[in-house]
């Protein structure tokens, strides 16, 4: 027992002593480790008889356990100490100036896409998202845009080129032709197959179609909206699209109007316009008595849903579609389209915002 005591003594001498990690560590191998002394006492319990190995045991533990404690505290100690070195060491002048040539800039497309999800995010939707390689089974037929359909013409689709050659003959069997999809629609379908209703989404994304001049590019940008319930009618759209416009335009009395029109993946299908005025030459947004086409939106056509698996006697929704580019055009006074896609860094310096300017609804969209 004398052995321990002292053992015990010296080692925590040694141990408040040591003054460093390092050291510390060693120290606590050569105590508890494999090979250590304390250790090598436990061993010796096994020789012992029953009465002796009793006292012993309960004092070695108890030996054990001191150490182990005083070990711990010393590597606390030295960690805190540590820490306060560095904190003194590492200063940073935080009153220094930014390097303005590490600056970068959020693209206007970005900033009104999260513009656009976080208005729809107060509602309730969530947002999805499909491939940009699509098959013509889902960008077409499923939206009951059968071969043949002349709407298949006004898309001026890319047909990938290894299967350009069969992308008429074999146009509407599923997944044969894959193509750039030419809207975001396709992601209705792809989202109504992945489980069962109710659906509330929004999908943004590219697009593309072959077509370039002011205010067409052959890739751009486009929302898709999807709601589909059991009590879903045009009233909910109607409510639903205005509420959006007013906020994304930030304009609370915004002048719109619901123009019937035909699309072959809604029934009834409409387009909206939104009053404006172009006097001048100079297009303002919420006032004037022109009109101006913001997007297309419908009651989603049962065959659409039967295609993608939802029964059309039990739920029922509506879908809708817009431009992003164009919203951004409008929004920010941008009046060519492919300035967008050129990037030009005095462009984008010009026009992009700020990287901490987080489009939320509680901070304002309309600074
Ligand atoms: N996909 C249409 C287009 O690209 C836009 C559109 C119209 C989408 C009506 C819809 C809709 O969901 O209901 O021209």
């Amino acid at each position: 027992m004398e052995d321990l005591d002292s053992l015990t003594a010296s080692l925590l001498a040694e141990i408040a002593r040591t003054d460093s990690a390092a050291a510390l560590e060693e120290l606590r191998v050569s105590a508890l480790g494999k090979k250590g002394t304390i250790t090598g006492m436990m061993k010796t319990l096994g020789a012992m008889d029953a009465e002796e190995r009793k006292v012993k045991g309960a004092a070695f533990n108890a030996a054990k356990d001191r150490i182990a404690a005083a070990l711990d505290a010393r590597k606390a100690e030295l960690g805190a100490r540590e820490l306060d070195a560095r904190l003194a060491f590492e200063r940073v002048d935080v009153t220094l100036p930014v390097r303005h040539e590490a600056q970068g800039r959020i693209h206007p497309v970005s900033q009104v896409t999260e513009e656009i999800t976080a208005i729809f995010a107060d509602m309730g939707f969530t947002v999805a998202e499909g491939p940009d390689v699509e098959d013509d089974w889902h960008n077409f037929t499923a939206l009951n845009i059968p071969p043949n359909h002349p709407a298949r013409q006004m898309h001026d689709t890319f047909y990938l080129p290894s299967r350009a050659a069969d992308a008429q003959s074999k146009a509407g069997e599923k997944g044969e032709t894959m193509l750039l999809r030419t809207h975001t629609s396709p992601v209705q379908i792809r989202h109504m197959q992945s489980g069962p209703p109710p659906h509330r989404i929004i999908a943004p994304g590219r697009t593309y179609r072959c077509d370039s001049d002011m205010t067409h590019t052959p890739m751009f940008h486009q929302v898709e909206g999807l709601v589909i319930d059991r009590d879903i009618h045009m009233g909910h759209l109607k409510g639903c699209l205005e509420e959006f416009l007013r906020a994304i335009f930030g304009v609370p009395d915004l002048k719109y109007r619901l123009r019937p029109s035909h699309f072959p993946f809604t029934e009834p299908s409409a387009e909206m316009d939104i009053g404006c005025s172009r006097k001048g030459g100079v297009l303002k947004i919420g006032e004037g008595d022109d009109w101006l086409e913001i997007l297309g939106c419908g009651m989603v056509h049962p065959k659409v849903l039967e295609y993608a698996g939802v029964d059309p006697n039990v739920w029922q929704g509506f879908a809708f579609g817009l431009g992003i580019d164009r919203i951004a055009m409008l929004k920010y006074g941008i009046p060519d389209l492919r300035a967008f896609f050129e990037a030009d860094v005095r462009w984008l310096r010009h026009y992009g915002f700020p990287a901490n300017d987080v489009p939320s609804l509680a901070t304002g969209l309309n600074r």
